[in-house]
């Protein structure tokens, strides 16, 4: 799916007042209408550690609390900046969830300056993500935080 109708599509589910559960109908959306994007879940910041929300993909992660500043996830949410890896098995900071990720995208939710959750995208491919997915994720990563 192209990113623009993809950002029509998730506003017009965030604007629904009858959706039980718009995070999760989002998380959804983009694991099945982007071939690469094999695992999408959101983390929530409580306190100091990332705690899993929704999430959509093939297995389920035992990383469902990962503390500031750890992981991939962690790294991000302490910076509050984007994180692109190409290659996960080159990067020290990854946490591995599952056997078949090559390459992932974290991509901080904010509230002005404060970092509250992220989105996470794990793909089979090696370097999966560009530039047009970081900014179309944070254009997400915009609209979701008011949901947050
Ligand atoms: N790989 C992440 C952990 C989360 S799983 O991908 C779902 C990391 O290195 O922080």
């Amino acid at each position: 799916m192209e990113y623009t109708g993809a950002i029509k599509k998730i506003y017009t589910i965030l604007s629904k007042k009858d959706v039980s559960d718009p995070l999760q109908q989002v998380v959804d959306f983009l694991q099945k209408s982007f071939a690469q994007y094999s695992w999408v879940g959101l983390y929530l910041v409580q306190g100091d550690m990332l705690i899993l929300g929704p999430w959509k993909g093939k297995e389920a992660t035992e990383h469902t609390r990962i503390p500031l500043g750890k992981g991939i996830c962690g790294s991000a949410a302490k910076s509050g900046r984007t994180e692109i890896v190409d290659d996960v098995s080159k990067d020290d900071r990854y946490l591995s969830c599952f056997l078949s990720t090559r390459s992932e995208i974290v991509v901080p939710i904010k509230k002005g300056r404060i970092v509250v959750g992220e989105i996470d995208i794990d793909a089979d491919a090696p370097a999966a993500f560009t530039k047009k997915d970081a900014l179309f994720l944070e254009k997400v990563a915009d609209m979701l935080s008011k949901h947050i």
